[in-house]
């Protein structure tokens, strides 16, 4: 699996977040490390398809995540800066509900 960042850039009214930003992500553990505000959150955001580039593309094999879509959510986990939970879920029915996003099956899920 491989992720490949394609000159990306990202710009927030007259703010360039990213600027023409490439790199090749092949499997492995990686960090992003920066100054505060130099774009490592916006970068994170691109990469996790909850934001669009300005200009530039991310590939996931060599297919525009753009295009992909729902088949790249399938594939991409994301553990957020800060997490967000419903204080009436238990831990079960939390857990339960984020496999059903993910589309596991419900006794694959009990099962897991
Ligand atoms: N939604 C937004 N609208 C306008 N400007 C933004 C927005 N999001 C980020 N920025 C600006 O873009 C730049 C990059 O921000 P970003 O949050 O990606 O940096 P960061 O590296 O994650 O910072 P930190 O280390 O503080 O988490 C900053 O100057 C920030 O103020
Ligand atoms: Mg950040």
């Amino acid at each position: 699996m491989k992720l490949t960042i394609e000159r990306v850039s990202k710009q927030y009214g007259h703010k360039r977040a990213l600027d023409n930003v490439s790199c090749e992500l092949t499997e492995g553990v990686y960090g992003f490390l920066g100054a505060n505000g130099s774009g490592k959150t916006t970068l994170m955001r691109i990469l996790a398809a909850v934001v669009k580039p300005s200009a530039g593309r991310v590939l996931l094999d060599g297919v525009d995540i753009e295009l992909l879509n729902e088949r790249y959510r399938d594939v991409l986990g994301y553990l957020p800066q800060h997490l967000g939970f419903y204080k009436n879920f238990t831990v079960e029915k939390f857990l339960l509900y984020i496999a059903a996003l993910k589309g596991i099956e419900k006794e694959e899920a009990h099962a897991k």
